[in-house]
């Protein structure tokens, strides 16, 4: 595996590759990775005639510092299981290479899409993933882009972007990963205690049983009973949340049309997990 600090290296590399006329697909992460990244570069290699996986912690992302420090860094770990994955280059740039003090602010609408759910409790979250996300973009100019499903309102926000620019890049979800026991991973998740992580699962399973639930229960009723049994503790709920997949607005009947999701996102030994389902 290659591994790239620099833009000016990792572009000269991708100019002769794309003159080559070689498919890039590219998956962004934070690094801890997991097998829910690994999962997105398989899909990539998979599609793709060259995977670059970039890892950069992005600080503009995060709305809370102490989160920023403990986030994991575990990069030895990390290139192994890249290399192990047949990635075939790792992108590991410096804040100054990724936020050069000239870098023009990308300017978007995110039509409100970034005011509800995660943008609602995260305050400024979205306006960094949109600015490291495009700004990866046009250093890697891949073809295909892949990003998990775990994190249902970022792939949708990253997909406005590209419609919205004119992108020419193709948005790839892949979808969620989970612990035996449904659990979606997460970086995070090394953060719970063993019993933690087996308590962690009532996400899954209320969401799944929501979706079960749902002939018998109207939207509201519905997030609102999914509110309480993931608040009670050791749990405290922020949100559970139906709602339209393209708009992310809540749904508040069954029968308006379009595909439907339910959200949450919960506290649990200080570590704030998210989850999703797609609703048939
Ligand atoms: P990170 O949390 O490292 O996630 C990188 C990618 O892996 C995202 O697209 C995320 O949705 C996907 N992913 C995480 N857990 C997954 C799982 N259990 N199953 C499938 N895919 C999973 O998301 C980010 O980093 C950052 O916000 C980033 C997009 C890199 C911008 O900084």
């Amino acid at each position: 595996m290659l591994i790239f600090r620099s833009v000016s290296e990792i572009q000269t590399w991708l100019s002769i590759q794309k003159n080559d006329s070689r498919s890039i697909g590219f998956v962004p992460t934070m690094g801890a990775l997991h097998s829910g990244h690994i999962s997105l570069i398989a899909q990539s290699n998979l599609e793709s005639e060259i995977t670059v996986c970039s890892i950069f912690v992005n600080p503009t992302q995060f709305n809370d510092a102490s989160d920023l420090e403990k986030y994991p860094r575990t990069l030895q770990a990390d290139s192994f299981l890249l290399s192990k994955a047949r990635c075939a280059v790792l992108f590991y740039p410096s804040v100054a290479e990724i936020y050069p003090t000239d870098l023009p602010e990308v300017i978007l609408d995110l039509d409100g899409l970034d005011q509800v759910m995660e943008g609602e409790h995260r305050p400024g979250h979205f306006k960094g993933v949109v600015q490291v996300v495009h700004r990866l973009l046009d250093i890697v100019q891949p073809h295909r882009l892949y990003m998990g499903q775990k994190d249902f309102q970022q792939f949708t926000i990253i997909g406005h972007m590209i419609k919205k620019l004119n992108m020419s890049t193709q948005l790839v979800v892949c979808a969620t990963s989970r612990e035996p026991h449904g659990l979606a991973m997460s970086s995070r998740n090394v953060r719970l205690s063993s019993v933690g992580r087996m308590q962690a699962a009532l996400i899954y399973t209320t969401l799944m049983h929501a979706v079960e639930s749902r002939h018998r229960e109207q939207p509201e009723a519905l997030s609102t009973s999914c509110f309480e049994v993931l608040n009670q503790d050791p749990f405290k709920a922020e949100y559970v949340q139906i709602v339209h997949i393209e708009s992310l607005k809540s749904v508040t009947s069954w029968k308006e049309p379009g595909q439907k999701a339910i959200c949450a996102a919960v506290w649990l030994e200080g570590v704030r997990l998210i989850d999703n389902i797609l609703i048939p």
